[in-house]
Order: structure tokens, then C-alpha cells, then sequence
């Protein structure tokens, strides 16, 4: 072989191990870390945490079949503002006004149950357990209590958050007069996706409506003393039976009547027969891809698989880990205020 033979070999064997090297891989780093939740997180330092939760929690939702919708809506509520970090928990302090007190939380309750919770652990093993867990098993423990075993999972490990303000509700609230594509945006935002979003709102299963929030759709829907053309019109009599009028704040219906105590995907079937309560439940059926969400919703297993799925994404929304925020002593004050 000449040496240009040869030269022209060592370059090819060169290229071709460098090419191998790099197919193989060096190991890649994994940069992404995620949130730093994990199963069984107080093993160690609470190993009774989890169990103290589930039957406080029982114990309420056997006096009390209302509070899983109770406290499914304040997850929500919690996770979509600041991350669930148990900031709508806290009250207000003559400095701040907390999360509890604007409009779309002022209805929330069940907050005595977390801190009857917190006192017992408090008691077993002090300033571990955040409340920010305890308010994410205890609603999975409440919903799951009709089944006998728990519908979704609940890594731990999550610590409470320090802030809690008022002014930071509205804009993270989704509103329930919003229509398809805002709601779309306000799901998106916290890293949920059209799919979240349509099994979320199977929460609405369980659990009542206030009048004034859908009865624009009864009786004034554009201005023009009529009714919203998306809802059913023999639900709209009967709704319509129940309220007092247009500025009835003080009256309730269930938002799947008949089995607004029970958690199943019943809320599907009506919402495909246009009886979805507010304008933010009906406008699920004006996108293609949620309405068809909607359909295979129908289907139970289904159902319970996806909002499994989208609870457990809910459920470590901007989640504080490691060192961050800290661990309250009592849920609804933080530490040294
Ligand atoms: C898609 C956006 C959503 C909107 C606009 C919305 C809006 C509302 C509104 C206006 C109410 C009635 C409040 C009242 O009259 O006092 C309500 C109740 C409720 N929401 Fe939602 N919601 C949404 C998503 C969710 C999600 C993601 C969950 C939980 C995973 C949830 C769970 C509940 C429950 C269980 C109730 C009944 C509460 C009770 O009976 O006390 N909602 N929602």
C-alpha cells in the first residue's frame, strides 16, 4: 500500500470509531430534573403520615359525603395559584390579604379537616408532613373513599409556600364564563393540556353550582332576555325552577343531578346532552379535539385512567422541593409570623 493508501485507511478508521463513540453515546447528563416528589417520602421521619390523612379524612367524608368535592376544588384552587404549594390555606394577616379571601375562593371550605390533620401529625412528628401533602392526600383519600382504594397516586414531598395573596387569584382562576380557548390558555399555562383539561373538569361530577354563575345562560345570555342556544332547553326549565332569578347568589344545584355525591364520568353523558352547567363546562364540546376527548370519557375505564393521569400532573404543579418554603407548623398561618 502507498502511504497515501495508508493515511486515507487511518482517516477512515478514525471517522468511523468517532462515528461509533458518538452513536453509542458517552452517557448523557440528565438536565432535567423533575420535581423532586417521590412515593412514600415520609417513610423514614413520619412512617405514619399517610395513614393518619386517610382516616382523618374518612372519618369526615362518612359524617360529611360533600367534602371530597370540598377539597378536590381547593386542590385546584391551591395548585393553580403559586403551584400546590398550600397557599390557599393561609389566612390573612393585617399586612396581606390571602388567597382565601377573593372571589372565586370565598366559597371554598374544608379547610378545618387539613387542619385537624395537621394537629395530629403535628402531635406524632412535628413540622414534617407539610400541609401542601396533606391537602394532596387527603383529597385523593376523600374522592377515592367510595371505591375503597385509592383512584390516583400521590407522590410526597412538597413544601409549603410562604405567600399567599388575594391578588393573584383572578388571573389564575379559570373563570367558569370562559369559552373554549381561554380556558385552553388557562390550563396551558400550568402545563396541562387540552386532555387535563377535559378530565379535570369530570371533577364536576360531584358537587354544586352557585345560581348566579350560570344564570346569564337562562335568562339574559346576550342581552336580549334569552337563553344560552348551547343548553339543553328542557335543562334550562328546570334550572331556571330552582333559581330565584338572575341575581340569586344564595341558592345551589347539583352540576350532575342525580349524583352529585358520587364520583364517576356521569358528568359526560350530560355534558354530551348539553346539560354542562356553566359556560366553561359546555364550551368543551366547541373544540374537536376536546369533544372527542369527551366521547371516549364515556367509557369508565377510560375515565378513571385519564383523570388519574391529569390529578397526578395537577397534583405537582411548580411544586416546592428540597430546601425551598418550609414546613407550617399550623396550616393556615406560616412560621415566626
Ligand atoms: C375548567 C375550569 C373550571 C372552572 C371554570 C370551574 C368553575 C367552577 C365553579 C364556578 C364552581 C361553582 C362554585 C360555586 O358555585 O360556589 C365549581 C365547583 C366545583 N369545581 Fe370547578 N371549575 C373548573 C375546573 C375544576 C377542576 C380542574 C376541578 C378539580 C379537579 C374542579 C372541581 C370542582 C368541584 C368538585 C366543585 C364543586 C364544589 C362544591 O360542591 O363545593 N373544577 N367549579
Amino acid at each position: 500500500m502507498t502511504t497515501k493508501l495508508l493515511n486515507l485507511v487511518l482517516i477512515l478508521a478514525i471517522c468511523s470509531t468517532f462515528v461509533i463513540c458518538n452513536a453509542g453515546g458517552p452517557k448523557k447528563q440528565n438536565f432535567y430534573k423533575k420535581n423532586d416528589v417521590r412515593d412514600n417520602y415520609y417513610a423514614e421521619h413520619c412512617p405514619r403520615a399517610e395513614e393518619v390523612v386517610q382516616s382523618i379524612t374518612e372519618k369526615h367524608v362518612l359524617s360529611n359525603p360533600s367534602l371530597p368535592a370540598k377539597l378536590i376544588r381547593v386542590l385546584f384552587h391551591d395548585c393553580f395559584v403559586r403551584g400546590c404549594d398550600g397557599s390557599v390555606l393561609l389566612d390573612s394577616t393585617p399586612n396581606f390579604q390571602s388567597e382565601k379571601e377573593a372571589i372565586p375562593n370565598r366559597g371554598l371550605s374544608g379547610f378545618d379537616v387539613i387542619n385537624e390533620i395537621k394537629a395530629t401529625l403535628e402531635n406524632e412528628c412535628p413540622e414534617i408532613v407539610s400541609c401542601a401533602d396533606i391537602l394532596t392526600l387527603a383529597t385523593r383519600d376523600a374522592v377515592s373513599f367510595q371505591y375503597g382504594r385509592p383512584l390516583w397516586k400521590v407522590p410526597t414531598g412538597r413544601r409549603d409556600g410562604t405567600i399567599s395573596l388575594a391578588s393573584e387569584v383572578l388571573g389564575n382562576i379559570p373563570s367558569p364564563f370562559s369559552n373554549f380557548t381561554v380556558l385552553k390558555n388557562d390550563f396551558e399555562r400550568k402545563g396541562l393540556s387540552i386532555a387535563d383539561l377535559v378530565a379535570l373538569s369530570g371533577a364536576h361530577t360531584i358537587g354544586v353550582g352557585h345560581c348566579n354563575l350560570f344564570s346569564r345562560r337562562l335568562f339574559n345570555f346576550t342581552g336580549n332576555n334569552d337563553q344560552d342556544p348551547s343548553l339543553n332547553p328542557k335543562y334550562a326549565n328546570f334550572l331556571r325552577s330552582q333559581c330565584e332569578g338572575p341575581n340569586d347568589r344564595t341558592t345551589t344545584v347539583e352540576m350532575d343531578p342525580g349524583s352529585s355525591l358520587s364520583f364517576d364520568n356521569h358528568y359526560f353523558q350530560i355534558l354530551r346532552e348539553d346539560k354542562g352547567l356553566f359556560v366553561s363546562d359546555a364550551t368543551l364540546l366547541t373544540n374537536k379535539k376536546a369533544r372527542k376527548f369527551t366521547k371516549k370519557l364515556l367509557n369508565p375505564k377510560k375515565f378513571f385512567d385519564e383523570f388519574a393521569k391529569s390529578m397526578e400532573k395537577m397534583g405537582v404543579i411548580e411544586v416546592l422541593t428540597g430546601t425551598q418554603g418550609e414546613i407550617r407548623k399550623q396550616c393556615n398561618f406560616v412560621n415566626n409570623n
